[in-house]
């Protein structure tokens, strides 16, 4: 290899390994633009301990509602310091009787750890395999990425869950909620999930659709 090409070729190298060094951290800026990669990070000189600690998870969410449960997140639009290190958390307080009902987050495997009661989960794979038991305080589960899963109190006491997720924006869609809490008209729910129309004129009526 002639001396200059070689000189070249070592000076780029140089270049791009300095310029690969990643910043410690890019606590969001939440007025900034959200990209797929997340939020424009925050000036560092603006940073602060605060952004890397949330105190929302200790409070138990109300559960007065529909599900008899409640989701406390601890996602990127609450807690800005996870912005782009791929992480996040939620709280789960589910009342006896009550549901988070089948649903997908199609950015993040989670990774549940129940702290109190009993929690019966599961998930459900693209094969149509059924993955579901009922954990006790103190046991774990995981939902891979984008599977539909569930959660259900498996006692007579109010469960909680701490979870994680893999992905400062994990998103969270509602099965039921998606197919009866909008304007998608009766017909055509029907003709998707082979519902007849009362079933469906009963679930939109429940769950606040239209149509
Ligand atoms: C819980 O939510 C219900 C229904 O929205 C509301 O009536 C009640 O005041 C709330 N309880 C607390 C403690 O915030």
């Amino acid at each position: 290899m002639p001396p200059v090409i070689f000189l070249l070729l070592s000076l780029l190298l140089l270049l791009l390994l300095s310029s690969s060094h990643a910043a410690d951290f890019c606590v969001a800026d939440l007025t900034g633009r959200l990209t797929p990669s997340g939020y424009e990070c925050k000036k560092e000189a603006a940073v602060t301990t605060n952004d890397f600690v949330f105190t929302g998870l200790g409070k138990a969410g109300n559960t007065s509602n529909l599900i008899k449960a409640a989701v406390t997140p601890a996602f990127v639009a609450q807690f800005p310091g996870v912005n782009g290190l791929g992480i996040s958390a939620a709280r789960l307080d589910i009342a006896p009787g009550g549901v988070v009902p089948l649903h997908t987050h199609p950015a993040a495997t989670e990774f549940l750890v129940v702290t109190q009661g009993t929690i019966c989960a599961g998930f459900i794979s693209t094969a149509n395999n059924v993955y579901y038991k009922s954990l006790n305080t103190g046991d774990s589960m995981l939902f891979p990425q984008g599977l539909l899963h569930f959660q259900v109190n498996g006692g007579g006491t109010t469960a909680v869950a701490i979870v994680s997720f893999s992905s400062p924006s994990p998103g969270l869609q509602i099965t039921s909620f998606a197919l009866f809490a909008n304007n998608l008209p009766s017909a055509l729910v029907e003709k998707v999930t082979f519902l007849d129309d009362a079933e469906v004129k009963k679930l939109k009526k429940l769950l606040g659709g239209t149509g």
